[in-house]
């Protein structure tokens, strides 16, 4: 969908600032430009709609050279958030939002349905009070989600977006970027996404592209640039705790036993300590008659008096979905009485279990299917 073959970009005072790179972004792809301050993001950015000329090489859009095609035309067929936000000063807010739909002929009924819709999305609320105003009456991130809802007011295809959450605050930052997710879910478009941050780029991108001083170092998903970094830079990049963002990759589903020994609440203790006994562990789940959750047994509250399990079970407080990551999994562990975690579906049914042994084993999986990490080291550094 977006393809940059060879480009270079010199500056008029002899800076490089974007070497020979050659990155193709497919159809639906959110990939991530990563890379520390003034190694080329934005200007890779820029170049794609030509807001920056190229010195040498070619990009194509949709398999069409982007110096072929009417620069008005590249431009509206994508949105835009630029790093320094730049809202239009002498517009409202809604005008700011509805730029490119104006252009494009928007009735005024559609563009301010279209206003109010994405000033929610992006937490501007309630949308009348914000659309009349002027950018100079709004803080630093309000003006930034201006900026995004502007990037996506036409509904475009691609999106090139600037570090387009920097100025936002941690809590709606997370919020911004779980409700993009859910969006692009649904209607995939092909998105290049700067960001320094690598916390932001593992948990959004598809594909991270990670530049030092102009060139292009790796180009993968997040998972095996975590995995397999191609060098001590995307290493060091990457972080030494590559272990815990690899947690934060996996789900639930990935790592849960699927058949978890398990008692119903109406059983005696008698068969709760046979059962475990049996089959040789230290706890039980329990479910109702309807396969529900209910709790746990262990040794202990089984040695206490009582009939049924349901007499002296402790009752769950937490639960994980299939599709939690396995980070917050582990958090959720840590802060509960069992230290295991129950695996429900959307009616509550028990549909697998989460113990720190199904965890370290998934651990250990993925990195037996990694290289030998000394062995690794030292390749490079004769290499180096
Ligand atoms: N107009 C310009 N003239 C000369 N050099 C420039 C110009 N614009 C940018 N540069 C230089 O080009 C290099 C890449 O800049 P760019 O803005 O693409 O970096 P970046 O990766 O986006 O950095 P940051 O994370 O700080 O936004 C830098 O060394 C910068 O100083
Ligand atoms: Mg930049």
């Amino acid at each position: 969908m977006i393809k940059l073959e060879d480009v270079t970009k010199i500056y008029p005072d002899g800076t490089k600032a974007v070497d020979d790179v050659t990155l193709e972004i497919e159809k639906g792809e959110f990939c991530v430009l990563l890379g520390p301050s003034g190694c080329g993001k934005t200007t890779s950015l820029k170049m794609i709609n030509r807001l920056i000329s190229l010195s040498q090489g070619k990009i194509y859009v949709d398999g069409r050279d982007v110096y072929q095609m009417d620069v008005n035309q590249l431009r509206r067929s994508m949105g835009y958030a630029i790093q320094e936000i730049g809202l239009f000063p002498h517009m409202t807010v809604e005008q700011n939002v509805t730029t490119v739909p104006r252009l494009l002929g928007w009735s005024k009924a559609r563009c301010r349905e279209r206003t109010a819709e994405l000033l929610d999305l992006v937490g501007l609320s309630p949308p009348e009070t914000f659309m009349r105003r002027f950018p100079n009456e709004l803080s630093g991130g309000q003006k930034q989600r201006v900026g995004v809802a502007r990037c996506l007011g036409a509904d475009p295809p691609i999106l090139l977006m600037d570090e387009p959450f920097g100025a936002i605050d941690p809590i709606t930052r997370e919020r911004l970027q779980d409700e993009f997710l859910r969006i692009q879910d649904e209607i995939r478009k092909t998105i290049a996404f700067v960001t320094h941050d690598i916390h932001e780029a593992v948990k959004m991108g598809d594909t991270i592209a990670l530049m030092r001083d102009g060139i292009l170092v790796q180009h993968a998903p997040p998972a095996e640039m975590l995995a397999h970094p191609k060098d001590s830079f995307v290493e060091d990049f990457v972080g030494s705790d590559r272990a815990l963002k690899a947690l934060q990759l996996m789900r639930v589903r990935d790592v849960m036993d699927e058949t978890p020994p398990k008692v119903r609440i109406d059983e005696s203790l008698e068969t709760a300590r046979g059962r475990m006994q049996e089959l040789g562990v230290n706890f039980l789940a329990v479910v109702n008659e309807d396969e529900r959750f209910e709790g746990w047994v262990n040794r202990r509250v089984l040695r206490r008096s009582g009939e049924q399990v349901k007499d002296v079970m402790m009752r769950y407080t937490v639960t994980g979905r299939r599709d939690t990551p396995v980070n917050e999994a582990l958090s959720l562990m840590l802060g509960s009485a069992i230290g295991n975690l129950g695996v429900v579906d959307r009616r509550d049914k028990l549909i697998g279990v989460v113990t720190f042994r199904s965890l370290s084993e998934a651990i250990q999986a993925s990195y037996s299917e990694d290289e030998d990490p000394d062995e690794a080291h030292a390749e490079r550094e004769t290499a180096a």
